[in-house]
């Protein structure tokens, strides 16, 4: 029984990363750079990219970046061309790039509805089914979708959101059945409430208060609570599971 934490190595593995220009994605590459991976960085904002860019290099692995809309379908081919000119082997796959929007159901508008499924499912669906490709041409792959507690959970304010983050975790089971002949695995990793600056201006006053006294462990999730899992599912640690969800959320769904 000698060695086996060798198996959480993930010395010159290949990372594509959507949503990597700031939050939860973000940290997720850096510490995944820090883990011995090369990554590509994905997501719209050039700018911010090429920020992440140069804190991956600090870490001495070698980082791309790549701008799309993960709402076009066609970028997402564009990403795969990309991959397939480089020429480069992919083994894991982060789904992280999504967009929430707060309110009652009642006022939800078409175009909420929209950038918010195009982003987080539809988006997420074709960034599978892409680089999932390349992942069934190599035999072995890792894809690791977003999800979160809200997948099983509720509050007032999330509905759109939650269908999404419930979908994806069962859309997560059907791939994992349908690509496992492939060597793909696919999971989901579920945070409670993750301290990022896009959650900032909500998790204030009466809200946080009433999400803190949800989480037992008694306080918000930082990024880096998920890395853990992060390196785990990405690894061969983690091969023999698939089409699970990985909640990290402090107790939220053991005390809903
Ligand atoms: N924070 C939380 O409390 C929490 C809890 C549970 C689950 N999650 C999930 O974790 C993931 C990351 O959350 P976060 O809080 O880190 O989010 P965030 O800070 O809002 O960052 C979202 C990322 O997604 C990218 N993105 C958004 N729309 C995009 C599009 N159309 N095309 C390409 N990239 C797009 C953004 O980059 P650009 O603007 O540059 O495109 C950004 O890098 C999400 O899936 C979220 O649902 C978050």
């Amino acid at each position: 029984m000698h060695g086996h934490y060798k198996k959480f190595d993930l010395t010159n593995k290949v990372a594509v990363i959507t949503g990597a220009s700031e939050g939860i994605g973000r940290d997720i590459a850096i510490c995944l750079a820090e883990a011995g991976v090369d990554i590509i960085l994905c997501s719209r904002r050039e700018e911010k990219l090429l920020e992440v860019k140069e804190k991956v290099e600090k870490t001495g692995r070698k980082a791309e970046i790549f701008a799309l809309d993960i709402q076009n379908v066609s970028e997402i081919e564009g990403l795969k061309a990309f991959l397939k000119t480089k020429k480069s082997k992919v083994d894991i796959l982060i789904n992280n790039a999504g967009y929430a929007v707060t309110k009652p159901a009642w006022d939800v508008s078409e175009n909420d509805w929209d950038s918010m499924i195009d982003t987080g499912f539809k988006g997420l669906f074709f960034c599978c089914q892409a680089v999932g490709s390349i992942m069934r041409e190599q035999g072995y792959g890792k894809i690791i979708n977003l999800s979160s507690t809200f997948s099983k959970t509720i509050m007032p304010g999330r509905s759109v959101y939650a269908g999404i983050k419930a979908g994806i975790d069962h859309l997560t089971e059907a791939l994992a059945l349908e690509w496992a002949p492939h060597g793909i695995r696919v999971n989901a990793l579920a945070p409670t409430a993750v301290n990022t600056p896009s959650r900032e201006a909500t998790l204030q006053g009466p809200i946080l208060e009433k999400v803190l006294s949800r989480i037992p462990l008694g306080r918000l999730a930082t990024p880096e609570d998920l890395l853990g899992a992060v390196i785990y599912l990405s690894s061969e640690a983690s091969d023999f599971v698939t089409g699970q969800t990985l909640f990290v959320d402090g107790g939220w769904t053991a005390g809903s």
